[in-house]
């Protein structure tokens, strides 16, 4: 009935469909957490094949090149991969693409599976290579597929099963990577390769899923196909409230032309929701996340924790539980709240993370003086030695300070700037400039992936225990401009968000709490329709 508050519809086949999809944010979790723990084994192993090769074993400078050129090259494909995701998601629509993506990890799984049988560590390069550019064409077309298919009221919600699929896959590669599992000398091509396992999935169950509807009408104008698919979605005959609000938008946007990458950077009603996709991305990755998840064991070594793969598994278990917390909280909270207590929490914690270090650090200079020298150094330097005098009997309490920094670090890492990126960028943006879009913020948030995973290393060398000073400056930063700059989007339709930006009234405000967003571009241009 007209007037009458909807109920929110969730149907077995909306959840099937959405779980589907979710295969490829578990992909790229899985891809990016099953590196680490087999160093060692790939070490070896490009060892093994130089001394088949060249008679020599393999000089330890061009073994760590090549090593981390198998880790790095991951994030280049991923960098390739998210940016072609435009074209690729017009020409063929979201369900298609995800299908074809799939002979990607076919074919990369592959490559790294029969590196050993074939001698070759070039396959390995090459697999992940491959890996990369399959997990960042899913890095948007997830959560492109998600934000489509979800009712406006439930968006925020299922737009976190994105993050929620990818936790889930860094944390089974972390499991599976265990010496007792398949991180052994023996199966580590096993546990390289096993990404093809869901990409078969996934492709058998694909053609059991919708295409978009939004894709279905807006974008090739089969309005009975796109009813029909909503009615499944649904659960109910009368889909017409959606179908109308995807009308409007398809309206609005019909006489306009195709947005291009190009395009989209040109037209200034773009430009601020662009700077937000952008900087939100940016927060994600700057925040140092993935300098734990690179290389927490290295981290709580240093802070001297005596099993530290138990606590990187730690980390990946309350990974999985907060991002579960923040799916409960973001239709409630909302996204930019959410954001904001995220990036807070973040930075109080790289704080405690570097008072950690440092105290063990300090700790262990105090344990390698002689008393004299102890005693004149207490004197002469600053009171953090008094201190860590103190701390020194608690050192084992230190071990947990820095473990509990951590997993704070990565519990309010998930509540907002993990999971929130991903599927903002799909509500920022309406039908026509959304792929586009989607593929400049998945370059920018995985070239941001890409210089942290390579300078980490190097900027712990330089900066000592104050290395995570870096990121809780960046994190201020993003605070600073999520406050100032990014508009709430919870319970607003995608035209709703769109109107907001290009300036002209709002048409309803369900939240009633979203402040306007500062927008400065001018109606000179309106945003443009994609033409299939
Ligand atoms: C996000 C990031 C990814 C990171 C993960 C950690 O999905 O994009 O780079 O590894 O969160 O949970």
């Amino acid at each position: 009935m007209e007037g009458e508050p909807k109920p929110k519809q969730v149907t077995c086949y909306l959840l099937f469909s959405l779980g589907t999809a979710v295969i490829g944010s578990l992909q790229f979790g899985y891809n990016t957490g099953v590196i680490n723990a087999p160093e060692q084994k790939l070490r070896a192993f490009f060892n093994n094949t130089w001394m088949e090769r060249y008679g020599e074993p393999i000089e330890k400078g061009t073994c760590t090149f090549v090593w981390s050129l198998a880790v790095a090259i991951f994030s280049v494909g991923g960098m390739v991969g998210s940016f072609s995701v435009g074209v690729m998601a017009n020409k063929f629509g979201r369900r298609k693409s995800m299908f074809i993506v799939n002979i990607l990890a076919l074919i990369g799984g592959g490559l790294m599976g029969l590196c050993t049988l074939c001698n070759s560590f070039e396959m390995v390069i090459a697999g992940r290579l491959v890996i990369g550019l399959f997990c960042g064409l899913f890095t948007s077309l997830t959560p492109m597929y998600v934000g489509e298919l979800s009712p406006t009221p439930l968006r925020g919600a299922f737009g976190t099963l994105h993050q929620l699929g990818v936790v889930i896959g860094i944390l089974v590669a972390q499991i599976f990577g265990l010496e007792s599992l398949l991180g052994s000398d023996k199966l580590w091509p096993v546990l390289l390769s096993l990404t093809v396992l869901p990409a078969v999935v996934q492709c058998i169950l694909l053609p059991f899923c919708p295409e978009s509807p939004r894709f279905l009408l807006i974008n090739l104008n089969e309005e009975e196909q796109a009813r029909k698919a909503l009615v499944r979605l649904r659960g109910v005959e009368d889909v017409s409230k959606d179908m109308q609000e995807m009308k409007e938008e398809s309206m609005k946007m019909a006489m306009e032309k195709k947005v291009t990458i190009m395009e989209l950077f040109r037209t200034a009603n773009y430009r601020q929701p662009l700077l937000i996709a952008v900087m939100l991305q940016l927060s994600q990755q700057l925040s140092g996340i993935n300098a734990v998840f690179y290389y927490s064991t290295g981290i709580f070594e240093s802070a001297g924790v005596t099993k530290p793969i138990i606590a990187t598994i730690g980390a990946g278990v309350v990974n999985t539980v907060f991002t579960v917390v923040s799916l409960f909280l973001v239709e409630r909270a909302g996204r930019r709240t959410l954001h904001l207590i995220g990036l807070a929490g973040m930075s109080v914690s790289a704080l405690m993370m570097t008072v950690a270090l440092l105290l063990v650090c300090s700790h262990i200079i105090l344990g390698s003086l002689s008393l004299t020298q102890y005693c004149y150094t207490v004197c002469q330097r600053s009171s953090l030695f008094y201190l860590s005098l103190s701390v020194q009997k608690h050192i084992k309490s230190l071990k947990y300070l820095s473990i509990a920094a951590v997993f704070a670090f990565v519990a309010f890492f998930e509540l907002g700037p993990g999971p929130i990126p991903w599927f903002i960028v799909a509500e920022l943006f309406s039908q026509g400039p959304r792929p586009a879009a989607m593929a400049v913020a998945g370059l920018s948030n995985w070239t941001a992936n890409f210089l942290v995973g390579v300078s980490f290393p190097k900027l712990e060398e330089l900066c000592g225990p104050y290395v995570f000073i870096i990121f809780m400056s960046f994190l201020i930063l993003f605070f600073i401009f999520t406050y100032f700059r990014v508009p709430e989007t919870k319970g607003r339709t995608f035209d709703e968000i769109a109107q907001g930006f290009s300036g002209a009234p709002r048409s309803s405000d369900p939240s009633g709490e979203a402040p306007p967003p500062r927008d400065s571009s001018t109606l000179s241009t309106s945003p443009v329709k994609e033409k299939v």
